[in-house]
């Protein structure tokens, strides 16, 4: 079968840290994928996570399966996570989540659920939005339409262009929105915005499908999660994907759930019941390790307070990143104002860069960006950003 069949071209992110790795320049910079990395250009494994690890080993009985929802213990602490500890939603027992590997399981699990009772909607995602989004919710057999969110004069959020948009999305439809540090722009909503977006989707009967893959990265594990308290109390189903590999360096452990809010218990119920109908058909049950490693720090006060300590680091070296980036390229002479870049949000900055200079930072610099200009701020580092900053000027001229 293969012989007529042309190769797949390489993944857009995941495929640039194939072409790093071959790279043999030892000044190489990667700014691609979004891994953490610290002052050494290394990502270290948390501190919380060595704990917890070591703690599991001890305590852990069994390799046995884990019910298709996954741990229910796990699941607790996600919803207590993304909803706040005196979330009405829980109390009222209206929302129900299940331990899904990584937030693109999440994401897909969340499509396949809907999809299943609702063929014929479509869905909207960010112009731009993450590359994988197109991939996951186009593989789930959706018709992807977009949303206007950026916009690349001002270098900053559309919100007029949004609202419009999404005042005309039919009932039924699907709307992927980042809940905090959008990715790729790095530009998100605010508070009032969100609750105004939120007002909408209870108003016109789109579902809401929050993307949470950097609650932390913001301001703060509790400020970052606003958006998904506007829409759980606005008494309408709702989806949220989260991702741990981020906010507790659990990359490769592809810890992530799939949580679904409704209007009603009862109707909690109903979802659960066929949220494991389409985990079962699809992987059968999750693997354990890297919920049950987020779980102890999420439920021990000790790890707990360690993991947020460790989580404002990231988040305070991602953010004086921003800072040396803006006074490197001010200091290269490169023209144009770069202070956008300090007012941007979590891992990633729309550099502006053209996909001209990013081809010519890789060839003539081994600097890797990701097409469309995304930077990983997380990749610059002090020994690495003056490098950047004179490649940057140089292919700018
Ligand atoms: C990214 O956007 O770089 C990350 O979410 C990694 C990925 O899987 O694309």
């Amino acid at each position: 079968m293969w012989k007529s069949i042309q190769p797949a071209p390489p993944d857009s992110i995941l495929g640039l840290t194939d072409e790093f790795r071959k790279d043999k320049n030892p000044e190489k910079v990667n700014l691609g994928v979004g891994v953490y990395k610290d002052e050494n250009g290394s990502t270290p494994i948390l501190r919380c996570v060595k704990a917890a690890e070591e703690e599991l080993v001890k305590i852990e009985k069994t390799k046995s399966y884990l019910p298709i929802s996954g741990d229910p213990v796990y699941a607790a602490a996600v919803q207590r996570l993304i909803l706040g500890e005196s979330s009405d939603v829980i109390k009222d027992g209206r929302v129900v989540t299940a331990h899904a590997p990584g937030g693109t399981c999440a994401l897909r699990v969340g499509a396949d659920l809907i999809r299943k009772f609702n063929p014929v909607a479509k869905l909207w995602v960010s112009s731009p939005t993450w590359a994988n989004h197109n991939g996951i919710f186009g593989a789930a057999g959706y018709e992807i339409k977009q949303y206007g969110y950026y916009n690349p004069q001002n270098r900053d959020l559309d919100f007029d262009l949004l609202m419009n948009d999404l005042l005309k999305v039919p009932a039924g439809d699907v709307v992927v929105l980042h809940a905090c540090c959008h990715n790729p722009s790095g530009v998100d909503l605010t508070n009032g915005q969100w609750q105004q977006v939120a007002e909408l989707a209870a108003r016109t009967g789109w579902i809401p499908f929050l993307d949470f893959a950097y609650q932390g990265f913001g301001d703060g594990v509790d400020e970052d999660r606003f958006a998904v308290e506007q829409f759980a109390a606005a008494g309408i189903d709702c989806y949220v994907a989260s991702s741990f590999s981020k906010n507790f360096g659990l990359y490769n452990e592809r810890a992530g759930a799939i949580t679904v809010i409704t209007p009603s218990a009862d109707e909690a119920t109903v979802a659960m019941s066929h949220l494991k109908t389409v985990v079962r058909t699809n992987y059968s049950n999750p693997p354990a390790h890297g919920a049950l490693v987020a779980s102890l720090i999420l439920n021990q006060s000790e790890l707990r307070t360690v993991w947020l300590e460790e989580l404002a680091d990231m988040r305070e070296r991602i953010k004086n990143m921003r800072k040396s980036l803006v006074q490197g390229l001010n200091a290269q002479g490169v023209d144009g104002d770069f202070s956008f870049i300090e007012k941007q949000r979590g891992m990633f900055s729309f550099s502006g860069w053209s996909d001209d200079v990013v081809a010519k930072l890789r060839k003539d610099d081994s600097i890797y960006v990701v097409g469309g200009g995304r930077i990983n701020l997380a990749g610059l580092t002090r020994s690495n950003i003056e490098y950047v900053c004179a490649a940057v000027a140089k292919a700018m001229k």
